[in-house]
């Protein structure tokens, strides 16, 4: 068997073991009931990957507010609730492991989702382009979040993470990364507050830290994700570096199951001295999880150099459910396409 080392068990602490290396990336399809329940067919769905390590739910909101996209799934109400159990148990039956990646997509959002008001965001800086699959609604400029709608958010993570304890999912993510709210926190170009959270690393990185805090009081483990790199609905700033070099080192003293990096390809990046994953691995002395384009090939040789301890795995998850096995058997994987994210196979 070629890439060995991608098959080895790993133990994440307080229990939990993954049977390999591989992990699903979180993976937004839209494919929930009206009332963002998880469906039958998304049971399916991820019992059909369950060989993989560990699955890393797609986004999840953490409340109606939350919301940016159609159909994405919910963790807030008892019919959520219910339905993602049949998930994890669908996934537990078939010897897997599952974390649900919990979710506020802040400025990405449309108040078509907020009952005709504005998104909140960390600033009053909107983001161009439309939602996606959803042509005709425009981003507009959201609503500056006030400090009661802040703690309204860090409440909503807690309870969701107490709904993920009672859904029996194995762990919980906490989406810090791509452009949404708390990476929204976390860049320059899209916070400009001037209060105790913005102006610096500290108080940038405030919400982050309460968030985990929150949720860690509900759930063991929890891993996040992050996007040093502005790279979606982001602009660059020189400075984010100093907010993630000192997100990083205080994260080094929190328990956290992972950190896991949040980028489409992960190259070199000047201003980063490496690769995200790479300059992630260089402050952060916890379980780090590589992802960005990886093949089980590059996965195999990034873990080999020391680069990261998990490697997430996503649109090649999407074209090949049997992706463990196929690559374990060393077939030929199914190229990934867009036209592949009309159905949940
Ligand atoms: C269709 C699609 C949906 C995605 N949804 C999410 C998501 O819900 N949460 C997230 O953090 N990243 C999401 N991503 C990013 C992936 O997790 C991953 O970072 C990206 O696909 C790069 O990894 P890959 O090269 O292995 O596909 C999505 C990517 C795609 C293609």
């Amino acid at each position: 068997m070629r890439h060995e080392n991608l098959f080895t068990p790993v133990d994440l602490g307080a229990g939990l073991i993954l049977n390999n290396r591989l992990i699903m990336a979180p993976l937004t399809r839209c494919m929930a009931d009206e009332n963002l329940v998880p469906t039958e067919t998304m049971a399916a769905y991820y019992g059909r990957r369950a060989d993989i390590g560990l699955i890393i739910s797609e986004a999840t909101n953490i409340s109606p507010s939350a919301q940016g996209y159609p159909k994405s799934p919910g963790l807030y109400n008892d019919a959520q609730v219910k339905a993602w159990k049949n998930i994890t148990q669908r996934v537990h039956q078939n010897g897997g492991k599952i974390f649900v990646q919990l979710w506020h997509t802040g400025r990405v959002s449309h108040s078509f989702f907020q009952n005709g008001e504005k998104p909140l965001a960390p600033s009053a800086i909107g983001i161009e382009g439309h939602v996606p699959r959803m042509r005709e609604l425009e981003y507009g400029e959201p609503k500056a979040m006030t400090e009661a709608d802040i703690t309204q958010v860090i409440n909503d993570f807690a309870i969701a993470a107490a709904n993920a304890k009672k859904a029996g999912f194995d762990g919980v993510e906490i989406h810090g990364a791509n452009g949404y709210l708390i990476d929204q926190f976390l860049h320059f170009s899209s916070n400009q507050r001037t209060d105790e959270f913005g102006g610096t690393a500290k108080n940038m990185s405030r919400l982050l830290f309460s968030v985990i805090d929150a949720v860690k009081k509900e759930i063991e483990h929890v891993g996040v994700r992050l996007s040093p790199a502005a790279y979606f609905n982001m602009e660059h700033d020189v400075r984010d570096v100093g907010v993630f070099d000192y997100v990083l080192s205080k994260l080094n003293s929190l328990e956290l199951t992972y950190v896991h990096t949040g980028i489409f390809e992960d190259s070199h990046i000047d201003y980063l001295n490496g690769s995200v994953t790479q300059y992630i691995r260089q402050s952060y002395h916890g379980t780090v999880i590589a992802n960005g384009g990886y093949t089980a090939k590059s996965g195999a040789q990034t873990i080999l150099k020391g680069d990261a301890d998990l490697i997430a795995i996503g649109r090649p998850l999407i074209a090949n459910p049997d992706y463990v096995e196929k690559v374990k058997t060393e077939q030929v994987l199914t190229e990934y396409t867009e036209d592949m994210l009309t159905e949940l196979i």
